[in-house]
């Protein structure tokens, strides 16, 4: 109600002064034009007055100048006519002025001595008169003058018509205007805002049923987006809450975002948390006109990305982007995710030079096959080396700068990438606690003696206070490859290193993903397994019963052809299955800049091809190959209609891809072939672990997997998901944050090797 008040007034105000501001312009326009039309009158009936009168004042006839006045007299708006002498005393007057008005003699012998005509507006007692003197010429002599005389009151009076008039019109249209407003509000806004309200209303108290429809008009459309994010945010609060008190009831700790978010505040005492990773979270990319979000295929990304959402902090990254620059202010940093900001990315620009040596070279030619056992030789260039060093150095001043200020910061250092990092940043602020985390294999000392700066990587990676790996067999390898490169003593018990007086203690910390509980608005919107397959069949053109999925980057480190291959043996075996099963290779196309990497594209669409011109028919075909980047909401949609997801690296860290699709069958269904080349072999032992080197295995756990026991195959999914959920990607930062937060900070820059 009080809006509504105050909204109308203001409208009230706003109009009215507009209308009197327009109606004073309006008033002082019509006077001018009123004085001006009288003074013109005036003038004229003067000078035609003056003819006559001239000679008649030069003989002083008054008799005969009375005559003549007393024909005008009745004239519209004149109120009289006196002629003068050159004194300026009167000598005849029309009838109507008797007494009433007279102008000073010296007025008149003045307009006559300067031989000027004069006018004024002006009070005669209660009279507005207008006069005007025109000096009379006869024979070069000026003999006297004439003066007009107007009433003028008739201006004014017209003014306050156009006042009343105006006001009249404002208050009128003031009304209408209201009315229309008031109108307007209550068919517009109030409609949705109590829709909304009532709705954030039931929500609160928890009796909400479904999101009412809200417009979607340009105008609405922040709101209705804000609000619905803001019932989202509700919703996952409320869920991570009850979570919390299900598992506090249980006596289990799970982790949760809510719970790392106190952890880590509780740990790092309001010291800031900064990340370092080479992909950035979030890239802006031009579509034609437009810019679109993407979120890179990266398990590096899908782990980091929750823990920034729940801690805050800065994530540092190069920028990708072809459209990063102009969405990033002018320190290149913004706050995402765009659509829900919760921490700030800080994009680090590098030249195409720079990320060919750097990138491309050095981190995916050098130390990419070098770190994974899957037979592609490993390339090491000096000029990449120099840009590795270089990117490095760029990377440690921006994290110098992002950490200036503060007393002890924390940093998490992501992968290969920056090995040099930790020394860089160590050697310049002691007081920060530096971790790094591996994300790929480390090799045994023998495969990584081949690196021409081996001794000044492990170096660098010695300049952290933690380094990080999936598995303890890769720390293993780690400790030998210093052991037997640097000078330093390995502490075997604590698994730590100590170079000239600094430790590093070395551990492994299996990353995870965040498993999403499903909400009860998804649940409900739930179709069939049966019905969502059939339905992403149904656009691929292909007809089939059964589906296997598989997800990767296209690298030779995932097995994709060993994967294929094991596929083909399948149908070979087991030839009932032919118009039956088709698997899904969704293939994001990576590092595509790379030889080796563009060649094996082209190599995985020439082996589905061939595989598939064996066995397919013209309604189905064992393998499809969707060569692209797929959101991660596209990938669920697979990952959820899919009988069984084949992970078939033949080296891998940890493979997130295994743990994302455990975690996204709430429905205890599906299958999990899983090489035991990876990390995640560790931990998910009821998957099918396979070698994927031996094609009749494959084709075997293709087949184990199609006609498992129903029982068997939940209860397997059912003890993966409670691992996955129990060491989720927030039990994964919170156990290393907090080995790093217990770290003795050795304050002295350490002594440099001579
Ligand atoms: O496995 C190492 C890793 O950094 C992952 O974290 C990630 O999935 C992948 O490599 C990303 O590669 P890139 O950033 O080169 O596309």
């Amino acid at each position: 109600m009080r809006i509504r008040i105050h909204l109308i007034l203001s409208l009230f105000l706003a109009f009215t002064l507009v209308a009197l501001t327009f109606a004073y312009f309006h008033v002082q326009e019509e006077k001018r034009a009123l004085r001006a039309d009288l003074e013109k009158r005036a003038q004229i009936l003067a000078e035609s007055l003056e003819e006559t009168i001239a000679p008649l004042v030069q003989q002083r006839s008054e008799k005969n100048l009375q005559r003549i006045l007393e024909r005008f007299g009745n004239r519209e708006r004149l109120k009289g006519v006196i002629v003068y002498d050159k004194k300026g005393s009167p000598l005849a007057s029309t009838r109507g002025l008797d007494g009433q008005v007279t102008l000073s003699p010296a007025v008149v012998a003045q307009a006559i001595a300067q031989k000027l005509p004069r006018g004024e507006f002006r009070l005669f007692g209660q009279a507005y008169m207008h006069y005007y003197i025109l000096p009379l010429y006869q024979e070069n002599q000026a003999p006297g003058a004439i003066a007009v005389f107007h009433d003028a009151n008739y201006i004014e009076a017209q003014s306050g018509r156009i006042w009343r008039d105006s006001i009249l019109r404002v208050s009128l249209q003031t009304l209408l205007i209201a009315l229309i407003t008031l109108l307007i509000i209550r068919w517009s806004f109030e409609g949705t805002i109590s829709k909304t309200a009532q709705w954030m209303r039931e929500l609160r108290i928890g009796s909400a049923q479904e999101k009412p429809s809200l417009p979607d008009k340009d105008m609405f459309k922040p709101l209705t987006q804000e609000v619905t994010q803001f019932v989202k945010s509700l919703a996952a609060a409320r869920a991570a809450a009850e979570e919390e008190a299900r598992l506090r009831e249980a006596a289990e700790s799970l982790w949760t975002p809510e719970r790392l978010r106190v952890h880590v505040q509780n740990k790092l005492k309001g010291s800031p948390l900064i990340v370092v990773s080479n992909r950035e979270p979030y890239m802006h990319v031009r579509r034609g006109k437009s810019t679109e979000v993407v979120v890179p295929a990266s398990g590096l990304v899908t782990a980091l990305e929750p823990i920034l959402r729940a801690c805050d902090g800065t994530w540092i990254a190069h920028g990708g982007g072809d459209a990063d620059r102009e969405m990033a202010d002018e320190k290149a940093r913004l706050r995402v995710p765009p659509e829900d900001p919760h921490y700030t990315l800080r994009r680090i620009w590098i030249t195409k030079e720079e990320e060919e040596g750097f990138y491309f070279g050095f981190s995916n030619e050098g130390l990419w096959p070098l770190c994974h056992i899957a037979h592609t030789r490993p390339i090491f260039r000096s000029g990449d080396w120099e840009h590795y060093q270089g990117v490095n150095q760029r990377f440690a001043s921006a994290v110098l700068e992002e950490m200036a200020g503060f007393e002890n910061p924390a940093l998490l250092v992501q992968d290969y990438h920056f090995a040099l990092l930790p020394r860089l940043v160590k050697d310049k602020r002691p007081d920060t606690r530096v971790a790094i985390f591996w994300h790929i294999p480390w090799p045994n000392p023998q495969a990584f003696g081949i690196c021409p700066w081996q001794r000044e990587i492990l170096d660098g990676l010695l300049g952290a206070d933690l380094v990080g790996f999936h598995i303890q067999a890769h720390c293993n390898n780690f400790l030998e490859t210093v052991d037997q490169t640097l000078e330093s003593r390995i502490d075997w018990e604590r698994f730590a290193v100590n170079r000239r007086g600094h430790f590093t203690l070395v551990r492994p910390f299996p990353i995870s993903v965040s498993v999403a509980e499903p909400s009860s608005e998804a649940s409900a919107q739930r179709t069939s397994v049966y019905v969502e397959r059939g339905s992403l069949f149904k656009e691929m053109g292909i007809r089939a019963t059964f589906m296997g999925v598989g997800v990767d980057r296209v690298d030779y480190t995932k097995g994709i052809i060993e994967r294929f291959r094991g596929i083909e043996r399948f149908m070979e075996k087991y030839p009932s299955y032919q118009g039956q099963f088709t698997f899904v290779q969704v293939g994001a196309p990576s590092r595509t800049h790379i030889k080796r990497y563009h060649d094996l594209f082209g190599e995985v669409e020439a082996e589905a091809d061939r595989i598939n011109w064996r066995f397919q028919t013209a309604e189905w075909k064992p393998i499809a190959f969707l060569g692209r980047h797929h959101s991660h909401k596209e990938i669920e949609l697979y990952y959820k209609a899919a009988d069984l997801c084949m992970v078939t690296s033949l080296h891998d860290g940890m493979n997130l891809v295994a743990k994302e699709f455990v975690a996204v069958r709430d429905d205890e269904q599906g299958a999990l072939i899983l090489s035991r080349f990876t990390g995640a072999a560790l931990e998910l032992g009821d998957a099918l672990v396979v070698n994927p080197y031996d094609t009749e295995q494959l084709a075997e756990a293709i087949r184990f997997a199609l006609e498992m026991d129903p029982e068997d195959r939940r209860a397997r999914m059912q003890r993966m998901r409670r691992i996955v959920k129990e060491h989720n990607v927030y039990r994964w930062a919170g156990n290393l944050l907090t080995e790093l937060s217990e770290v003795r900070l050795d304050r002295s820059a350490p002594v440099k090797e001579g």
